[in-house]
């Protein structure tokens, strides 16, 4: 069965997306069958793996539409062997009309696809939301990445009180796989700030990694191939190995 992250964070730039295809491309390095699933209509993911949006035949949103569609057909496969269920900018609206029943949706979808893959991890939008339910709703855990530009705190407080509102009232085994910092600059002032003060409030869920700041990551999101397959010796691209074989062996 399919072990599945949600990586979210109620604040923008956090590094999400960045996250969820550098520990896709590197699971799949380990030998993983991994599948990316993309719920933020703006598709940073999607892209960030070698997609455009307006040329995927089918979305995740096609699979919330019609509920004949196995979601298998509308799996897409990059070149380095991911797996991905697609953003389109259609999630927007499907967001907006949906009721709480079906943020059980996505749940229904993915446990179709469990003996498919070990991994799935599900990019979220950075506001709160159906969309964002609905991962909490069929995620075992969360990755919580946290960028140490500033301003952090109160995002990374409000998706904590996320994950416990999830756990009281639809799915009570959610775990906290960690909080993971990004872009992190050390020697910054605002970065140590930060830094300091989450490890303060949450020290025994604060990932042992954190991932520097790198600029193969943010060539790797616009050129659509993860940066941790552009430069597989850079330190970033060792911090999501780490993180990943963390996650592994959390969970054998
Ligand atoms: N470690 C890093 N080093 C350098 N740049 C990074 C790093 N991580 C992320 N970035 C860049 O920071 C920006 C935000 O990252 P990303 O899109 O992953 O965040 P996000 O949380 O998914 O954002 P959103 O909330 O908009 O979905 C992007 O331009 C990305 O390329
Ligand atoms: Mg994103």
């Amino acid at each position: 069965m399919a072990k599945k992250y949600a990586v979210m964070m109620y604040k923008g730039g956090s590094g999400k997306s960045t996250t969820a295809t550098n520990l896709g491309a590197v699971l799949v390095d380990m030998g993983k069958r991994v599948l990316l699933v993309d719920l933020d209509r703006q598709g940073n993911a999607t892209t960030g793996v070698g997609f455009e949006l307006g040329e995927i035949p089918r979305s995740l949103n096609h699979l919330f539409a019609d509920s004949e569609l196995h979601p298998r057909d509308a799996v897409i496969v990059t070149d380095f062997g991911l797996h991905v269920l697609a953003a389109d900018r259609g999630l927007a609206r499907t967001a907006m009309n949906m009721s709480p029943g079906d943020m059980f949706m996505l749940r229904e979808l993915l446990s179709r696809l469990d003996d498919d893959y070990d991994v799935m991890l599900i990019d979220t939008p950075p506001n709160e939301g159906y969309m964002t339910y609905s991962a909490l709703a069929a995620a075992d855990a969360v990755i919580i990445p946290v960028a140490t530009r500033g301003f952090s705190e109160e995002g990374l407080a409000q998706t904590i009180d996320g994950i416990t509102a999830a756990r009281k009232s639809y799915n009570r085994n959610l775990q906290l796989a960690g909080i993971l910092f990004t872009n992190v600059e050390r020697g910054t002032l605002v970065a140590s700030s930060v830094l300091k003060s989450v490890q303060e409030d949450y020290a025994d869920v604060v990932f042992p990694y954190v991932i520097p700041k790198a600029s193969v990551l943010d060539k790797g999101n616009a050129a659509g191939m993860p940066g941790v397959l552009l430069e597989p010796k850079h330190k970033a691209a060792e911090a999501y190995r780490n993180v990943a074989r963390r996650l592994v062996d959390a969970n054998q």
